[in-house]
């Protein structure tokens, strides 16, 4: 039997000319686009078979390690950049709001409400910093009432969810901002610490010469009626890994210096001993009307 041969570029025709009925125009656009780009990337590298079955046995491990609380698909999602990119597409803040990076896996909904300047850690969690600053708009007027929820892991490198004895509510808790928009809190000095990485991910990390550190910072969400929702970090600005962050989500603007205070300064917190640091951190909120909240997110424990 003779006939026409069919070449590779007539196979990816095949599969864009398949979603040509689809009735959403939107899922249209993504799924002849997501096939083109796919069809392309394995005809560049000439993808082998064995290439593929590798790839297939990658997502297929990726399933079976996602459950309630280990969530390896927004892993890849946060480690090829795609998390940081989705986040820097769908939103373009005016210059001077404060930047949003990504929310992470351990943020866990919730938090117990805690009156200005108290101490979200329920036990010895490594050296005080009192966080503090204002809540503003972008002319500068204070958001009385705007709510920051902080979350962030111990010097033992491990958030609340992942540690089996550590109390719910440890390092964590959400702040209500007072009329001027001040707000504080009594943190400890984070630490760098590894994202999970017995799993796929963790393999992709180490075959392709990547570490899986995250440098140090404090995470938080500020809400405020009439606002965008913020989801955004502090970073220690003399933390280590903070030119090669294992998700891509250090922007230079949330880099902020954790000040070395003496034991017997005078603006010590209440209920601090010894050495301790502070750390300033205005955060600015850009208009808009926003009750999007984080995605149920995948806890990774
Ligand atoms: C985090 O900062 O908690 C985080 C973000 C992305 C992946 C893993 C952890
Ligand atoms: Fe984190």
């Amino acid at each position: 039997m003779t006939g026409q041969r069919t070449a590779p570029a007539d196979i990816t025709a095949a599969v864009i000319a398949s979603f040509e009925r689809a009735e959403d125009e939107r899922l249209r656009t993504l799924a002849q686009s997501l096939a083109r780009h796919l069809h392309a990337f394995a005809t560049e590298v000439s993808l082998t078979q064995r290439e593929w079955d590798e790839g297939i046995r990658m997502l297929t491990e990726t399933g079976d390690i996602t459950d309630g609380r280990r969530q390896e698909f927004i892993l890849w999602s946060d480690t090829l950049g795609l998390s940081m990119l989705v986040d820097a597409l769908a939103y373009s803040l005016p210059p001077a709001a404060t930047e949003s990076t990504v929310l992470g896996p351990f943020y866990v909904p919730g938090s117990p409400q805690r009156p200005y300047g108290a101490s979200i850690a329920e036990e010895a969690a490594g050296t005080p910093a009192w966080i503090h600053g204002r809540v503003l708009d972008v002319s500068g007027e204070p958001i009385a009432a705007a709510e920051l929820d902080v979350w962030q892991n111990g010097d033992d490198r491990l958030y609340a969810v992942q540690s089996p004895q550590a109390p719910e509510d440890h390092l964590r808790g959400r702040f209500t901002a007072r009329d001027d928009g001040s707000y504080a809190f009594l943190a400890v000095r984070p630490v760098p610490y590894t994202i999970p990485d017995d799993g796929p991910v963790g393999r992709m990390l180490a075959a392709t010469g990547r570490h899986p550190w995250r440098p140090a910072h404090v995470h938080m969400i500020v809400r405020a009626s009439g606002y965008l929702t913020l989801t955004t970090h502090i970073f220690d600005r003399d933390s280590d890994y903070l030119g090669s962050d294992a998700v891509f989500a250090v922007k230079p603007s949330l880099l902020r210096e954790f000040v070395r205070r003496p034991a017997d300064d005078p603006e010590r917190p209440d209920g601090v001993h010894g050495e301790w640091f502070s750390v300033e951190n205005t955060i600015i909120l850009a208009p808009g009307d926003d009750a999007a909240e984080p995605v149920e997110p995948g806890r990774t424990a």
